[in-house]
């Protein structure tokens, strides 16, 4: 019997039967999105977009998958909120659970954020992106990508580049994609990867050469130029030319190689604008991709009954 999803806090907290659930949900809703249809299963229910970063992807998608179940969301932007007057994260959470909502989506800046609120609410939790710790939505979207695009995760080399030690796509990418079989590496400045990288359970090398000729899966991080202010790398130019994917280092990729990204690019720095438009790219099948896997994820939390009694009609009615 499998673990009930009452939060998704961080892709640590899956085991490969919950990751395995919500893949083949979200496979099973693409074709009522690809339609432009609605799947009633949050009819009555309203999911509060608790944002404390920036987003373009991960708050739109999650407003759209909301839709797309027949819910209404609604956004907060800390940036016009009380939380400017010195309120807390938790007195803000829970002011806003008392207007009767049924989940909080939250992305913050401090790693563990959701973690205290799923702690603290009395309804489902998901995490958004929470500091350099977790983003479990993005690392379901990459994993489902990789099966729609290559069959299968199980077997497949995966190469992500970039800044691993401060990214938590790819904390949760590692989580999930080893659970789901595959074998990753990690490559990037020495500076950007984290002191002990096999402490990860990943192997890693310094230059992308090394890597990329055995790659099935190569991932692109952004560099977080933003976060830049210790000088880890010289030069976002200097980047470009040694860990940046470029025309000439993806012609050792193996012909069926495929390109992530999670976005935003920089574009000519981790990506050249050629490789990342290029045939090998599946970056904007992610971002369709996000929509179902988060309907996914919302289904399961906030209507777990709804959602196995329409898998177990087929999906086909609703
Ligand atoms: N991938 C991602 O989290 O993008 P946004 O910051 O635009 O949400």
């Amino acid at each position: 019997m499998m673990r009930k999803l009452q939060h998704l806090v961080a892709a640590a907290d899956l085991d490969a039967a919950q990751i395995g659930y919500l893949l083949g949900v979200a496979r099973t809703f693409s074709p009522y999105v690809q339609r432009g249809e609605t799947i009633p299963l949050l009819q009555g229910k309203t999911v509060v977009n608790l944002f404390f970063e920036n987003s373009t992807r991960t708050r739109t998608s999650f407003e759209v998958a909301t839709r797309r179940l027949g819910g209404a969301t609604t956004n907060f932007a800390a940036s016009t909120s009380s939380v400017q007057k010195g309120e807390t994260l938790v007195d803000t959470a829970r002011n806003i659970v008392a207007m009767g909502p049924h989940c909080i989506v939250v992305r913050h800046a401090s790693a563990g954020s959701p973690s205290i609120l799923a702690r603290a609410l009395t309804i489902p939790v998901v995490n958004a992106g929470d500091g350099f710790h977790e983003h479990p939505t993005q690392a379901l979207l990459d994993a489902y990508t990789i099966q729609e695009t290559l069959k299968s995760v199980e077997g497949k080399r995966i190469v992500i580049f970039g800044d691993i030690a401060h990214s938590r796509v790819a904390r949760s990418n590692i989580h999930i994609l080893k659970k789901l079989g595959a074998s990753i590496a990690v490559c990037g400045p020495p500076t950007l990867l984290p002191p002990k990288p096999d402490a990860l359970g990943v192997d890693h090398a310094y230059r992308l050469e090394e890597l990329l000729p055995d790659a099935d899966v190569v991932m692109a991080l952004r560099v977080q130029l933003e976060r830049q202010n210790r000088m880890q790398i010289p030069s976002a130019n200097e980047y470009a030319r040694f860990w940046g994917l470029d025309r000439e280092k993806a012609k050792l990729l193996k012909k069926d190689a495929i390109i992530l990204h999670p976005g935003p690019i920089n574009r000519g720095v981790e990506l050249d604008t050629e490789v990342a438009d290029g045939p090998r790219s599946v970056i904007l099948h992610q971002v369709f991709n996000g929509v179902l896997v988060r309907m996914a994820v919302l289904a399961a939390v906030c209507n777990p009954e709804g959602l196995a009694e329409w898998l177990d009609r087929g999906g086909h009615r609703v």
